[in-house]
């Protein structure tokens, strides 16, 4: 038998990868999926209770998304869309989009990850903002524990330590207000109304304080999911939008997790009353069965970049794969079946049940917060739950809680001490008590061992 675990510790450079932890524990290494099921090289099942990295949403091996593929391969594996060629899946999918926004969007730019489509955003703000000559109105606010990506610009709009120490980022211009953390940004007795004000002002302040006129854009994510599954307090864009709207400064949407029912609505920004002037859509855009990413883009900016374009020569900026054919074929594909096979409205209607398992882990010894919205969770595992104090972080007591529980057939997420959870949408209710089952159980497995060392 081939040693991929030897081969993948000599030879892979890993992604958002703790290496020390790597080289200890060894890399899982899954073969095969179905369903919402993957199976490793040692022949163990999984129930892939993270959708991947909250993507796979038709979960693993669907048979029309592969015929798609195999069949655009065959008509026209590569197209491009620079200098005025063009392709109809590309084009079929660009319409759909416009068509499914939830603001006034008027025409998109395909990239192929979460993190490309947000340097993008950035680059449009920059393009548009020079165009319509306001040149130091530029800034990006971003928030702590936010995640927007790792390339060199969206690296920054990342609110994640981990993520800019020892890279030299963010670039400069790129700023970041409060984390909305009700469970542990808020003070006593504070309302949720009352937290998402103080939040808004908060944000004011920056503003007034680095100059209106040099702030460009605000983006958020309508949920933060990578920074620990944090729904926004009650009113909290409401209050946020009458601040930018004061100074004039847009609201990108990334909707890279949200997207596409993921919270029960069509897309995050209507879960949570937000009102953005752009879009960034990925994972589920193609259900992670191909890389391709959205940036949807209103028609009151693209119309001055038209013009400056002209007068520069070029809109320089795209990729090789930009709307890839094959990956716009099956993201078209997508689209359709989750509309075909009934899909927002099976979320809608799951929801309820995944989320009342979820909550009833908050009796648990370990749990301090539940969360969650749609088929979207996660526990915050403390040590204590009356004072919240959490554990000590080098003790990873969220990453021992993900490795047991993956020892009882179970794939969730350890943000920290956070447990994130995001099943695909084709989960059946059988399988969403299987997941809380196994997953109750690895957290008194977790408790055991944190017993056993004296952290609890
Ligand atoms: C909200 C959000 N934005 C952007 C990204 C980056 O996407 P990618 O990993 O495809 O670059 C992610 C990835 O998890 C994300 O959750």
């Amino acid at each position: 038998m081939t040693d991929l675990e030897g081969i993948d510790l000599a030879r892979v450079l890993h992604p958002n990868t703790n290496f020390a932890a790597l080289h200890r524990d060894g890399p899982l290494v899954l073969v095969r999926g179905e369903g919402v099921h993957v199976w490793d090289n040692r022949g163990r099942q999984y129930i892939e209770a993270m959708a991947g990295l909250w993507c796979t949403t038709l979960g693993y091996g669907d048979e029309e998304l592969a015929r798609v593929a195999y069949e655009q391969i065959k008509q026209l594996s590569f197209s491009h869309l620079f200098t005025g060629k063009s392709h109809e899946p590309a084009v079929l999918l660009a319409d759909k989009l416009v068509q499914m926004a939830p603001f006034a969007a008027s025409r998109v730019f395909f990239g192929n990850s979460g993190s490309d489509a947000n340097d993008t955003q950035i680059k449009l703000v920059w393009y548009y903002n020079n165009a319509i000559g306001r040149p130091a109105k530029k800034k990006i606010i971003a928030r702590h524990k936010a995640y927007h990506g790792t390339t060199l610009a969206s690296a920054g709009l990342t609110g994640l330590p981990a993520f800019h120490k020892l890279f030299d980022v963010p670039l400069p211009g790129i700023l970041h207000t409060d984390a909305p953390y009700f469970y542990r940004g808020a003070e006593a007795g504070e309302r949720e109304e009352d937290y998402a004000s103080r939040l808004a002002a908060s944000l004011e302040k920056l503003i007034l304080r680095e100059g209106p006129d040099t702030v460009a854009a605000f983006i958020a994510e309508p949920l933060m999911g990578v920074g620990g599954v944090l729904l926004p307090p009650r009113t909290y864009f409401e209050k946020v939008q009458a601040v930018l709207t004061k100074y004039d400064v847009l609201l990108i949407d990334d909707e890279v997790i949200t997207g596409f029912g993921r919270t029960g609505e069509l897309w995050g920004a209507q879960a949570f009353g937000m009102h953005p002037n752009t879009l960034t859509a990925a994972k589920a855009l193609s259900s992670a069965y191909l890389p391709i990413s959205a940036v949807l883009v209103p028609e009151f900016m693209y119309a001055p970049m038209v013009e400056a374009s002209g007068q520069v020569g070029l809109f320089g900026h795209g990729f090789t794969y930009s709307g890839h054919p094959v990956s716009a074929a099956v993201a078209l594909r997508a689209l359709q079946i989750y509309e075909e096979r009934n899909l927002y409205a099976h979320v809608r209607n799951i929801a309820p049940q995944f989320q009342a398992r979820l909550h009833a882990l908050a009796s648990h010894p370990l749990v301090g917060d539940t969360r969650g919205i749609g088929l979207l969770g996660g526990c915050e595992l403390v040590q204590n739950k009356t004072t919240k104090a959490a554990f000590d972080a080098k003790r990873a007591v969220g990453a021992k809680c993900m490795q047991l529980c993956q020892e009882r057939g179970l794939v969730v997420r350890a943000i920290g001490d956070v447990i994130a959870l995001c099943p695909p949408f084709i989960v059946t209710p059988d399988q969403i008590d299987q997941i809380f089952t196994l997953l109750a159980q690895g957290l008194d497995d977790t408790f055991a061992w944190a017993r056993k060392e004296q952290l609890v």
